[in-house]
């Protein structure tokens, strides 16, 4: 069992703030390299068809500027296929994407797209780039990934956050059991485990209990937090909070 958990800081959120005046701050570069130096072990960024938040430069400068690795979150599309070729960074996490959605809704469709996903996955991968799929927390979505050949999946947990948000006891432990199943079978597969979406303190510190959960990535909860303590100590609080949890994991 990897005995800490990465961090992946989500920045995008940063860029929404900047975006909402049209202007250049406040900066998600700037937040990114404040993050690594608060415990972030990664960069988190989505470049987004309609560029509501993360822009195109703010990829080139990421890439170009922060010195761990940067995840770069992206539609399985030929023009963000284009751009990541050319950003080259440490990671590419494919999601599904609609643009009337507030946030990335549900996992990648891995069994209707298949085809589509194989020699997509492959070219990423032969230009150097660790590939994973966001996949909703299912058997079916993991062996499906994995015979997309994806070394890494990252569990959608929204379903499970949301469930915790507005005190809905029974269909959050529903969910959470649904990502513990989804975590023991990626480990079965031979697919590295990543979690995201909607975790704050709480969740996440439950999750990382999961012995095969390797990277978190979260965003929107610590620019929130950071408006009230500042982003450094949000994330030495998430940092603390996550290495909690993995000292009560069960090898
Ligand atoms: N992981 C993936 C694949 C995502 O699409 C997002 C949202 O951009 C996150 C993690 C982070 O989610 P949140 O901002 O809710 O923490």
């Amino acid at each position: 069992m990897t005995r800490r958990i990465r961090l992946g800081v989500n920045v995008d959120h940063v860029a929404t703030i900047r975006n909402a005046r049209g202007g250049s701050a406040p900066d998600p570069l700037r937040a990114a390299l404040l993050a690594i130096e608060a415990g972030a072990d990664g960069i988190t960024a989505h470049l987004r068809e309609d560029r509501r938040h993360i822009r195109d430069d703010d990829m080139l400068r990421l890439k170009e500027r922060i010195s761990k690795p940067l995840n770069f979150e992206m539609a399985a599309t030929e023009q963000m296929l284009d751009i990541a070729l050319r950003v080259k960074p440490h990671a590419v996490c494919l999601v599904p994407e609609r643009r009337t959605e507030r946030t990335t809704e549900g996992g990648l469709d891995v069994i209707g797209g298949h085809d589509h996903l194989v020699p997509f996955v492959d070219e990423l991968r032969r230009a150097g780039v660790r590939v994973s799929l966001f996949i909703e927390p299912g058997a079916e979505a993991i062996d499906a990934a994995a015979s997309i050949r994806a070394p890494v999946v990252e569990l959608h947990t929204g379903a499970w956050c949301h469930a915790v948000e507005i005190g809905d006891l029974e269909a959050a432990e529903k969910e959470f059991r649904r990502i513990v199943a989804a975590a023991a079978h990626t480990g079965e597969r031979g697919l590295e485990c990543h979690a995201g979406h909607g975790l704050d303190y709480a969740t996440a510190r439950r999750i990382a209990a999961l012995p095969q959960i390797v990277e978190l990535n979260i965003g929107h909860f610590l620019v929130g937090e950071a408006v009230f303590v500042g982003l450094a100590e949000t994330i030495r609080q998430m940092r603390l909070a996550i290495d909690e949890g993995r000292s009560a994991a069960v090898p």
